[in-house]
């Protein structure tokens, strides 16, 4: 019996995970291994010039007993986005979703139940591998799936946390932020340990360009319910285009019948916010107790109560991902 009390953002060994080999023509069809060590040539440009790019969904039970992913069709989609930017051989979507499919089926037993609020995380990735010496593209790549049991990504869950806005860049307005690659997240590594050990659940970014405006949450998007009932979330080149955001957009603009906007959010917008979150498939909605930034703190709903919006989106969007709720849109897929 695999024990999901205290599950928190660790990895949980599960029974298979899902690899496939691009030999320089085609992908092949992979198939489902039960060792998640990988031998590849230390060479590979992954390893030196991180050729590499990654997904994250999730896998959720729900209170009968089915299993169901989200808008998996925009990973699918995205993940083919960041193999095109990192010269990595497209993933075609349907080998995605079937190797998705495969992975979460071939673990069913590590998928928390619906009370414990847990989810099947799924990692999907793509690496160049093989013999380069050069700066240029692998001739060979590894496709795979990783799937672990996981909680809330923030210590705090649902509970509100606070967050600091770093002055380290993580990406550049015509660089990758906007694509999942590895390499931004390891940018990333230096900042989130600051905030960290300042005590906050992470930084946030501001553009690189005017370093003004917010553009994001380390490893989630970054969004705000204006005092005058606006959902608002950064416009910006260089962030990812996170799936729950667009979903929290739909949703606060359908059922709450708020007008949702990506707009540039200069630092003393911050100011006219009520309510702030962080959001992504692994923060889920996190909302924001208050933002330090040198001298300043902006101040959000409460330092330990989420704000009524907030609280409305998330159990809108939780619901909907956990099947409680039934979904208008067709961005659940029943596995
Ligand atoms: C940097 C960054 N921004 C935003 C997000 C949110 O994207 P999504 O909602 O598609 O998970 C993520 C991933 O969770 C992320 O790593």
């Amino acid at each position: 019996m695999v024990n999901f009390d205290n599950l928190g953002f660790d990895v949980t060994k599960v029974n298979n995970n899902f690899q496939a080999i691009h030999d320089g023509t085609s992908w092949g069809e992979g198939d489902l291994k039960s060792d998640d060590d990988i031998t590849i040539s230390a060479f590979s440009t992954c390893l030196h010039y991180a050729q590499e790019v990654f997904e994250g969904l999730k896998a959720y039970k729900t209170k009968d007993g089915n299993i169901q992913v989200f808008r998996i069709e925009e990973n699918a989609k995205r993940f083919r986005d960041s193999c095109k930017r990192a010269l990595i051989p497209e993933v075609p979507e349907t080998l995605f979703i079937d190797a998705v499919k495969k992975t979460v089926l071939a673990n069913k037993e590590f998928i928390p139940p619906r009370e414990t609020n847990g989810t099947l995380y799924i990692r999907p990735y793509a690496l160049g591998i093989g013999y380069n010496l050069g700066l240029k593209p692998a001739k060979k790549y590894m496709f795979g799936v990783l799937v672990t049991p996981v909680g809330s990504y923030f210590e705090s869950g649902i509970n509100p946390a606070p967050f600091m806005i770093t002055d380290l860049d993580r990406a550049a307005p015509r660089g990758t932020g906007h694509v999942k690659m590895g390499a931004n997240y390891a940018a990333g590594l230096m900042p989130n340990r600051i905030a960290h050990e300042h005590g906050y659940a992470d930084c946030i970014y501001l553009d690189s360009e005017t370093h003004t405006r917010i553009d994001e949450v380390g490893a989630a998007n970054f969004f705000g319910i204006t005092k005058d009932g606006r959902f608002v979330t950064p416009s910006s080149p260089s962030i990812l285009p996170s799936i729950t955001r667009r979903s929290l957009m739909k949703l606060a603009e359908d059922k709450l019948g708020m007008p949702a906007e990506c707009v540039e959010i200069e630092l003393d917008d911050l100011n006219h916010l009520a309510e702030a979150g962080a959001c992504g498939t692994a923060a889920v909605i996190t909302p924001i107790s208050k933002i330090d930034f040198k001298d300043k703190t902006f101040q959000f709903y409460s330092d330990t109560e989420v704000g009524p919006t907030t609280k409305k989106l998330y159990d809108l969007l939780t619901g909907i991902q956990f099947g409680d709720i039934e979904d208008p849109y067709g961005w659940i897929t029943v596995l």
